[in-house]
């Protein structure tokens, strides 16, 4: 037997024998106020499987690739997991939900060709242990919008440029052969997520998330060059007469996340308190409808729309790291002068010291046949997201021709159709943050 074998299965049955103590004793091993009646029980006895990864859960951009320009490669096959509790959480649940994470590093890698991981807990979480969340409840945006408002115990980001690894752990993780809930399952992807439940032997020596957590909803997605026009034929929203852009890495036809329109990982980074190294996730559906973006618009048209009113093909062409604008451009003015307002222009005026402030890590998708971007957003504050996205509307642009949804930005191709607030905790403290008695 390995090491590394060895030592899993000697943690796993310290685990088994915890989890056995806590059935004996009766305690319900809450955080918050239950657990203090409760009298925590220490944390689960045995190592868990040891693997090297950056203390912070948001550190993927270290270990991904950059294109020549040196703007940064997304996965290129990407989940969102949104999950609720099983039971009441307890330290030893947490333990195994750890293992079972560490294990699938332990065999995947900590890169792109490998397996990413970071996971977010909403104020559910918070709520059920007793805690005050660091992250608001997410709301409705402008008044155009109504999007469903989800509450969310938690959020797994998982990444992988092999979307097979992305099944195997998902498989491994909440269970094999389980039965996808088809209204909650994603387009992508063969795991049986939406089983939730472990089955048998599949607590082994490698822990489970299944005693955890269950996953009501699976986004599935795929960034990269050419993937989108792989995707095109037969889904609503896209173009089923001409191709869409040579090598378009979004379904938009344009790359995102290029290196001067995007925040570093370090100004995302919670500074102090409690919850200091880590940040927080906004995540969003976004439905597409893009048959007049592409039928209606030539290149020009649509570089304005999703650049600024100024920009030309040839800029986007040429300036490979991104367009930096003006915090302080007077979006009126722009629009009295063009008649148009870009997409980038308008998220700028939400600058901060000249940098934007959100971190994008959004992709496409097909889920449920339509196009859409799942859209991910990672910030210090909610704060940041909520002033970005309001920046976004451009509302003191409109007049003349440009209204909240036309000539504005690529409002007029988009709608919101559901919203999220996380914590993304540092590394330490991705599995159950605060709640007492457990810590990894
Ligand atoms: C359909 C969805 C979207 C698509 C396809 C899209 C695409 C793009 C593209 C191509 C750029 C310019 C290049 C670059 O990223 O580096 C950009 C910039 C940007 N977008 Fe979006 N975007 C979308 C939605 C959003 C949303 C919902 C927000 C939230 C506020 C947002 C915020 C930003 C910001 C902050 C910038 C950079 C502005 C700056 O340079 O300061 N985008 N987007």
């Amino acid at each position: 037997m390995s090491v590394t074998r060895r030592r899993l299965v000697g943690a796993a049955a310290a685990a088994t024998g915890v989890a056995a103590a806590t059935a004996v004793g009766g305690s319900r091993l809450l955080g918050g106020d239950d657990g203090a009646r409760a009298g925590v029980a220490t944390r689960p006895r045995g190592a868990l499987p040891r693997v090297v990864r950056p203390s912070r859960q948001h550190g993927w951009n270290a270990s991904l690739d950059r294109d020549r320009a040196g703007n940064v490669l997304p996965p290129r096959h990407q989940r969102l997991l949104l999950c609720e509790l099983v039971d009441d959480p307890t330290p030893d649940a947490a333990w195994r939900a750890e293992a079972a994470l560490r294990h699938v590093e332990r065999r995947t890698g900590g890169d792109h060709r490998g397996l990413l991981i970071a996971i977010g807990w909403g104020p559910a979480w918070f709520r059920r242990i007793g805690v005050r969340s660091p992250v608001p409840a997410a709301v409705a945006l402008n008044d155009a919008e109504v999007p469903r408002l989800d509450d969310p115990v938690c959020v797994l980001h998982v990444g992988s440029d092999d979307p097979e690894i992305l099944d195997r752990a998902e498989r491994e993780w909440f269970g094999r052969g389980g039965d996808v809930d088809p209204a909650a399952a994603g387009g992508g992807g063969t795991a049986g997520a939406g089983a939730g439940h472990p089955a048998a032997g599949d607590d082994g020596a490698h822990g489970t998330l299944g005693h955890l957590l269950r996953v009501t909803e699976r986004r599935t997605g795929f960034v990269g060059d050419g993937l989108p026009e792989e995707h095109r034929t037969g889904t609503a929203g896209l173009p089923q007469d001409r191709p869409l852009p040579e090598g378009a890495p979004m379904f938009m036809g344009f790359q995102s996340g290029l290196r001067r329109n995007q925040a570093s990982e370090d100004d995302v980074t919670i500074a102090s308190g409690r919850w200091a190294g880590g940040t927080t996730m906004h995540v969003s559906s976004i439905a597409l409808a893009l048959d007049s973006w592409y039928r209606s618009l030539d290149d020009r048209g649509r570089v304005q729309r999703m650049f600024g009113a100024t920009t030309t093909p040839r800029d986007v062409a040429r300036r490979r790291r991104g367009i930096r604008f003006d915090a302080d451009a007077d979006l009126a003015a722009v629009q009295r002068r063009h008649g148009v307002v870009g997409h980038a222009e308008a998220a700028a005026t939400a600058r901060r010291d000249g940098d934007p402030v959100i971190l994008r890590r959004d992709f496409n998708s097909v889920d449920r046949g339509g196009a859409r971007v799942h859209f991910v957003a990672l910030q210090a504050s909610i704060d940041d997201f909520v002033a970005t996205r309001r920046a976004m509307d451009a509302r003191r642009a409109v007049g003349g021709v440009v209204g909240v949804h036309v000539n504005n930005g690529i409002t007029e191709w988009m709608t919101v159709e559901s919203r999220a607030n996380l914590l993304v905790p540092s590394r330490a403290d991705r599995i159950c943050p605060g709640l007492r008695g457990w810590s990894a």
